[in-house]
């Protein structure tokens, strides 16, 4: 029968992620929300995932308490009420829905820029109160103001979009885009520092980090303009509460929209709340139907393919690594990951050391996210576990396995490689691979040899006196048993030195015929590899 996995629901979820998991037989699930953490912590031990909305605190005492749990998932894209450390120890991948409600939010936070510079809400508010004041309610254009948007990712490029659309120049922050990429989506790249001095209208989308806390506080406000008007529909804390508060009472920020704030719901006493020039909504940046219909089912299949099949998809606890990192990375992985896996196959005994080893445009990559693929594959060939980017390289430093980085921007035979080097008690293997056209890999190097082969399926890799007639002996011996030669590449250390041979096979290679190869005089070892 096959295996069964216990998903719990902590949150409300949209119905179709319900159906999502219905659809699988494997998955039993079960709702139970409104918990504080102490209370999951008590039910959580015998469940295999927590789905989550925002409402859900998933403390390192409920991780600690989930022997069972293998993956969070996390029906929409902020996370930050996860303790990612205690996750990442554990090995539980968490997910998220990185762009189930990319769209919905950034209409919010432009819905917000409306509302705000019109004062719709406190006009409304009037109004519906039977005031008719025409005058008090003076607004501003949007039309060629600058907006300066913080935190260029899913939603901070919609908004640019959009704005665009409004005929608003669009200026734009962010340490992983180039200004080819942002110019490409119409936004002029600029300094944090040029953005504050610039803007007309402000917008951060960031993540909540300790890097961000605090982002738009005292000294930020001082370089602004006179007038400017603020947006936050990221997270409450980017910019910061009392510093924006002074800002507002003092005359220099005009205008403010909120639909997040440090503490969720805010005090009544809040300063901020008591202020004219501010417009908040109550978190309601993803609430629209369509981004909570995508958001439950985006994290319910996600979670589904990861319990059933072991895919992970949009895992946020392979160290900061955005969406659109993972996009240039993920070729990398599973270059770094057959390399792990070829060198695994190539020892005998438990590694020491690893060095990890990005060369040309790679040396620009993640390099921990790298090593953890390369963890992963060359563990893989001696650990009866299961490993994963987030706790293979958590299971390494607990092995005492030594770990180097090292990058060099110069480029040799490609213009992307990545080396990996693996020492165990008796010697010492190094293999090397590409990444040609952002796609196709490539293993390129074995033990100093060049060969040039795709890196998957079955291979023969023999090592040879450099003397006539080894191929052919090869080819007969092969053919006699009837295995195919797909490829085959050829290198030696000098001539008439020592040769080493890869063969491309079609499949598994019986351990009989492995055995006679080495009977050919000139062959001094014959492995099968499987990539
Ligand atoms: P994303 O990961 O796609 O993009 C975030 C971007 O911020 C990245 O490009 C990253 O490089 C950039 N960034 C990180 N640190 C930065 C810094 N110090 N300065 C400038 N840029 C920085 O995320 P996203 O999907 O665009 O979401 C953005 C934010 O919106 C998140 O905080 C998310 O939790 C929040 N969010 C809120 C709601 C809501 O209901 N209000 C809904 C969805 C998302
Ligand atoms: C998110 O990060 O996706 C948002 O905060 C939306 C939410 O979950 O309410």
């Amino acid at each position: 029968m096959a295996q069964t996995f216990r998903v719990l629901l902590s949150d409300p979820l949209a119905p179709q992620g319900i159906e999502v998991l219905k659809r699988h037989p494997e998955l039993k699930f079960e709702s139970k929300t409104g918990l504080k953490p102490s209370e999951l912590a008590a039910i959580i031990g015998p469940y295999d995932a927590l789905l989550i909305r925002s409402g859900t605190k998933v403390t390192r005492e409920v991780i600690e308490s989930a022997p069972s749990l293998k993956v969070i998932g996390r029906a929409g894209v902020g996370v930050d009420n996860v303790d990612l450390e205690a996750a990442t120890r554990r090995g539980v991948v968490v997910m998220n829905s990185p762009l189930g409600n990319s769209v919905t939010t950034a209409e919010h936070a432009i819905a917000m820029m409306m509302a705000m510079a019109r004062q719709i809400p406190s006009a409304t508010a009037a109004v519906k109160a039977g005031r008719w004041e025409r005058t008090k309610f003076m607004g501003a254009e949007v039309c060629n103001k600058i907006l300066g948007v913080v935190g260029l990712g899913n939603i901070g490029r919609i908004v640019a979009d959009r704005a665009a659309g409004l005929k608003m120049r669009v200026i734009g922050y962010d340490p992983i885009v180039t200004a080819e990429a942002a110019a490409r989506l119409g936004i002029e790249l600029v300094s944090l520092e040029e953005l504050l001095a610039r803007s007309d209208f402000i917008t951060v989308h960031t993540p909540l980090t300790d890097d961000t806390r605090g982002l738009i506080g005292t000294d930020a406000f001082a370089r602004m303009k006179k007038g400017v008007r603020i947006i936050n529909c990221a997270r409450g804390g980017i910019v910061d509460e009392r510093a924006l508060a002074d800002a507002i009472i003092s005359g220099h920020v005009a205008g403010v929209a909120l639909d997040v704030f440090v503490d969720e719901p805010p005090p009544p006493d809040h300063p901020l709340l008591k202020l004219d020039a501010v417009v908040a909504t109550p978190h309601l940046g993803a609430a629209t139907d369509e981004a909570q219909v995508q958001v439950s089912i985006d994290i319910a299949q996600q979670v589904a393919d990861f319990l059933i099949r072991g895919t992970i998809t949009s895992a946020v606890n392979i160290p900061a690594l955005s969406p659109q990192e993972l996009e240039v990375l993920g070729p990398h992985l599973s270059l770094g990951e057959k390399l792990g896996r070829l060198c695994a196959q190539l020892i005998s005994e438990a590694p020491n050391t690893l060095t990890v080893a990005l060369g040309g445009e790679a040396s620009n990559l993640k390099h921990d996210a790298v090593t953890a693929a390369v963890l992963k594959g060359l563990m893989s060939g001696f650990l009866d576990e299961d490993l994963n980017l987030v706790n293979a390289p958590f299971i390494a430093r607990e092995r005492g396995i030594r770990i180097a980085e090292t990058r060099s921007r110069e480029v040799t035979d490609f213009v992307n490689t990545l080396t990996i080097a693996v020492t165990t008690r008796s010697g010492e293997h190094e293999v090397s691979g590409a990444v040609l056209g952002n796609r196709a890999l490539r293993l390129t190097r074995i033990d100093g040899y060049r060969v040039e082969s795709v890196p998957e399926g079955y291979f023969l890799m023999l090592h040879n006196r450099d003397v006539p007639g080894v191929v052919g002996a090869i080819g007969t011996m092969l053919g006699q048993a009837g295995i195919n030669i797909a490829g085959l590449e050829l290198d030696r250390d000098r001539v008439g030195g020592t040769a080493l041979s890869l063969i491309e096979v079609d499949g598994p290679v019986p351990p009989q015929v492995l055995e006679k190869l080495k009977t050919i005089p000139a062959i001094t070892s014959a492995v099968l590899l499987k990539l």
